[in-house]
């Protein structure tokens, strides 16, 4: 079974080739997509696709754990990346340190994110530096949805300049790779060119050093609504939609269980 990359090999890839990244949340899901993937995350968004909450600031700890659990037991070759809560990181260096060490421990995870820009800067240093590495994420953050709502950044000259400081303040604390969430085109370039981290973007343009989707969102199986970024790579919402409708009319039908899903007594030799 071949070994998982290491946060150090998804660094190295950057000005080599495009890094390859989805989101997983259970073991069959990070099963199928492993091959394919390079980085595999168990993003907060779960908070949102799976819970149907109505936004990612009620995960917690104990969810990202499990779906970190259930995430290891099904990849075996990709890089296993988990978000770090709202609440979990934000006080000081020392509680972020601390859940980090419980995501690393009771997961077996290679790495985990968290949001913010200068402001988390001493905090990502004081892991990388303790053996915790850490992805960044900048432009877009979900978790600050109750400070600055959800909108593409990036637009104004004051906004780029300092989404622009942020990521560079993360690329110098040691973040191996940065997420760039919701972010106009040349900003994200700029960015890129200028990190020595590579960049991984969602909705911010194919400048980035790689990229990352919602699986969800991409399969067609989360439709509750579909940002701007989102491609479509299959529909998968019809049809479940088609199989629990034919399920129900072969069971008000009577035509399932047919004889060959029904059990009967064995044969007995008298
Ligand atoms: O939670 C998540 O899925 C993420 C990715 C979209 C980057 O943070
Ligand atoms: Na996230």
């Amino acid at each position: 079974r071949p070994k998982r990359m290491s946060p150090a090999a998804i660094t190295a890839l950057k000005g080599n080739r495009p890094i390859v990244s989805l989101t997983a949340y259970t073991a069959p899901m990070a099963r199928l997509l492993d091959p394919h993937c390079d980085l595999l995350l168990v993003g907060d968004s779960l908070g949102m696709v799976l819970y149907g909450l109505e936004s990612t600031v009620g995960v917690t700890m104990e969810i990202m754990i499990a779906h970190g659990q259930a995430v290891m037991r099904g990849a075996s070759q990709a890089c296993v990346v988990v978000d770090m809560p709202f609440g979990s990181y934000q006080e000081s260096k020392e509680q972020a340190f601390r859940n980090a060490a419980r995501l690393l421990k009771e997961t077996g995870c290679d790495a985990v994110k968290l949001e913010g820009g200068a402001e988390m800067a001493e905090t990502i240093a004081f892991l990388t530096s303790r053996g915790v590495p850490v992805c960044g994420h900048v432009g877009l953050m979900p978790q600050q949805v109750n400070a600055t709502g959800y909108r593409s950044q990036g637009h104004t000259e004051k906004e780029a300049e300092k989404i622009h400081r942020d990521a560079l303040a993360i690329d110098e604390a040691g973040a191996f790779a940065i997420v760039i969430e919701g972010t106009v085109e040349p900003l994200a370039r700029e960015i890129s060119s200028k990190l020595s981290a590579p960049t991984i973007g969602i909705g911010a343009s194919p400048a980035c050093d790689g990229q990352v989707l919602v699986s969800d969102d991409m399969l067609g199986l989360f439709n509750e609504f579909k940002p701007r970024f989102v491609k479509h790579f299959a529909e998968l919402a019809p049809l479940i939609s088609e199989a629990a409708q034919a399920y129900a009319a072969e069971v008000k039908a009577r035509t399932f269980p047919g004889p060959e899903y029904t059990f009967q007594p064995r044969a007995r030799k008298d």
